[in-house]
């Protein structure tokens, strides 16, 4: 891919190493630049990295109205020896051809979409934040940019890939255990739909139950699938749980749950790790019923935003809760945080593959 480069003047761009002095907030920093490349008549063209700007969109675009956009969401870390690495990114450029199958979009080569995510990776390494669980937060997304108000898929798109210096998705990080609402009034979404899609019409359907949550003061909602009788995930994240033989059991990949790159990273590395993991149908009375006897003694979320986070308690639409390991982080838990960001940050050796650096070229 022959990228085109129009860079900031060097006195607008950062000139030094980013050493934030308070924790960073998640997704709201960004770089200097930005990678951009369109889709017309059937071909990917223009490839190029230009200063971070708003951009130019007709009015009548296909995703003003309709929503045809998808996105990823990656990180990248840098290692003691100075370099940054991204983590598993060829998971997410084959997930995000996956989800343009599901929405009618173009596919866009993976090599293309690890180029583009590292050629501006390597413009702004600057903005890598040094400091203790923060990373580089890389979003790529893809958008549908034809004028028409036909409901139909476009035929024209973009591809643009943003990149945010980052703390936790929580803010109080990896310290405390989050709760999350069981709700039977709302769901995520349909089978048969775009639930395995990284879809933007997906979490836009999510605010309303996002806020409904909040009245319950929790952070985000476990959702049930459209029966009220299994376990799905949550809005931003999969869903696990800790047996108390030690088994991480996550709800089996059916078309209404994102098959979460993290979920699949630690059931890649249990033997590693030395945990056992399991992929079932899990029954929401059951996994209750287990919680209040006992026989669950942890539970929490996977994602790469959300890392693992652990859940302490699971509270009900008429106010009632249950409580997990006494709303304390269980020692699972905390090995597989510790195992999965150790071997992101380089500390712990990584399965082949897994971890690109970014080489410099610019
Ligand atoms: N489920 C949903 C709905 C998500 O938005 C995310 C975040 O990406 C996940 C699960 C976790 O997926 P991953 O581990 O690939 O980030
Ligand atoms: C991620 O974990 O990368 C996500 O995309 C979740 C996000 C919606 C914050």
């Amino acid at each position: 891919m022959n990228i085109q480069y129009n860079l900031k003047p060097k006195s607008e761009r950062r000139t030094e190493a980013f050493k934030p002095d308070k924790t960073l907030p998640f997704g709201l920093l960004r770089t200097d630049h930005m990678f951009v490349m369109d889709y017309e008549d059937g071909e990917w063209i223009n490839p190029r990295i230009v200063p971070y700007s708003p951009i130019e969109l007709s009015p009548g675009a296909i995703v003003l109205h309709y929503a045809q956009a998808i996105f990823e969401g990656a990180k990248a870390f840098m290692h003691d020896d100075g370099e940054i690495y991204t983590f598993r990114i060829d998971k997410n450029a084959k997930r995000m051809n996956r989800s343009a199958d599901i929405l009618c979009m173009p596919h866009i080569p993976e090599e293309m979409q690890i180029e583009a995510i590292h050629s501006l990776i390597d413009v702004d390494r600057l903005w890598f934040p040094i400091q203790e669980g923060a990373s580089l937060y890389i979003r790529p997304f893809m958008f549908a940019t034809e004028d028409s108000l036909g409901v139909h898929p476009s035929s024209t798109y973009k591809f643009m890939v943003i990149l945010s210096p980052s703390g936790p998705y929580y803010p109080k990080g990896f310290t405390e255990p989050i709760k999350l609402l069981i709700t039977k009034k709302f769901h995520r979404v349909p089978p048969g739909g775009t639930g395995s899609a990284k879809a933007a019409g997906n979490y836009a359907a999510s605010l309303q139950v996002a806020e409904f949550a909040k009245k319950f003061g929790a952070t985000q909602v476990l959702y049930l699938d459209t029966t009220n009788t299994y376990i799905e995930e949550a809005g931003t994240m999969n869903h696990y749980h800790v047996m108390k033989d030690g088994t991480v059991v996550i709800p089996e990949f059916t078309d209404t749950i994102l098959r979460s790159i993290t979920s699949e990273s630690v059931m890649e590395l249990s033997d590693r790790m030395g945990i056992k993991t399991k992929q079932e149908r899990i029954r929401v009375d059951e996994f209750i019923e287990g919680i209040r006897t006992g026989e669950i003694t942890e539970a929490g979320g996977f994602g790469t935003a959300a890392v693992i986070s652990p859940v302490g308690e699971y509270v009900f639409e008429d106010g009632s809760s249950v409580v997990v390991n006494d709303n304390k982080i269980g020692e699972i838990t905390k090995k597989i945080y510790e195992y999965y960001t150790g071997l992101q940050t380089g500390k712990i050796e990584a399965p082949e593959g897994w971890l690109k650096k970014v080489e410099r070229r610019v």
